[in-house]
């Protein structure tokens, strides 16, 4: 059975103390409201994972997790956080090859292959993001598009490895622009890498593997978009930096 996932992607946002409120008012929500089956991970920006981490204590099912990390083990790469220092935090999620990171930041699918790896090998799970603009959506190359960043990003690993891996489905037309995709939309691209995965690596090790949904997810179309049979959760931006919005689209499953 795959997990349920919900991941709260802050990006650059929140001060101290409004990521210790946020926190804090999540991990309330949580003991309160939520069904344990539904695994949730908090991906603040780097300097708030130890105090996050407090917070978030051992509450079963609510991790910790990064943004981003390096391709490189140790060494002399300024303003890096490697996935070994991460993991030494306690943090056990990162998110790799965000549309962002890959626009703002010039990360190709080889380099972002080296993450995987790193991550992999310090004891992390990597969520792996994936998607497309909307002029390539737009002229229908779409799944071709997203099944080769899968390709070249990931289909060297072994498949014990992939097997470990979390995919986010991030149409980029639909991130922070209050454009969701439509849940038909999301399902006919789950299904894609899901059936690309199975080509792959078979199709229990594919049937194994969370897909998540990203692009402007919220309380009001989550429930729908969960609903549908390849979609396993959300990686959601914007709402996450709101306890009650975050919270009702946890228990949208
Ligand atoms: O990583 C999740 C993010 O890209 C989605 O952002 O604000 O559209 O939910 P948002």
């Amino acid at each position: 059975m795959r997990k349920k996932i919900v991941a709260g992607n802050w990006k650059m946002n929140c001060t101290f103390d409004e990521g210790q409120k946020l926190t804090s008012e999540i991990v309330n929500m949580i003991k309160d409201e939520r069904s344990k089956d539904v695994t949730v991970i908090l991906n603040p920006p780097f300097v708030h994972i130890p105090s996050v981490k407090k917070l978030v204590g051992e509450i079963s099912n609510l991790f910790v997790g990064a943004q981003d990390c390096s391709d490189q083990e140790s060494g002399a790469y300024t303003g890096q956080v490697s996935a070994k220092i991460l993991n030494s935090f306690g943090v056990k999620y990162v998110i790799i090859g965000h549309s962002e990171r890959r626009e703002f930041c010039s990360e190709g699918n080889d380099l972002l292959a080296n993450k995987v790896k790193q991550a992999l090998q310090n004891g992390l799970t990597p969520i792996f993001c994936c998607g497309e603009s909307l002029d390539i959506r737009e002229n229908g190359s779409h799944e071709d598009f997203v099944t080769q960043q899968l390709t070249e990003s990931l289909f060297d690993l072994s498949p014990e490895d992939i097997s470990k891996l979390v995919i986010a489905y991030e149409p980029i037309w639909a991130i922070g622009t209050g454009k969701t995709a439509s849940s038909d939309q999301a399902q006919e691209m789950h299904a894609a890498i899901r059936t690309h995965l199975a080509n792959k690596y078979g199709q229990e090790i594919a049937d194994g593997i969370s897909i998540l949904y990203g692009g402007s997810c919220k309380p009001d179309n989550a429930q729908e978009i969960f609903s549908k049979p390849d979609v396993d959760g959300g990686l959601i931006g914007g709402a996450s930096l709101k306890s009650r919005d975050f919270m009702d689209i946890i228990k949208s499953f």
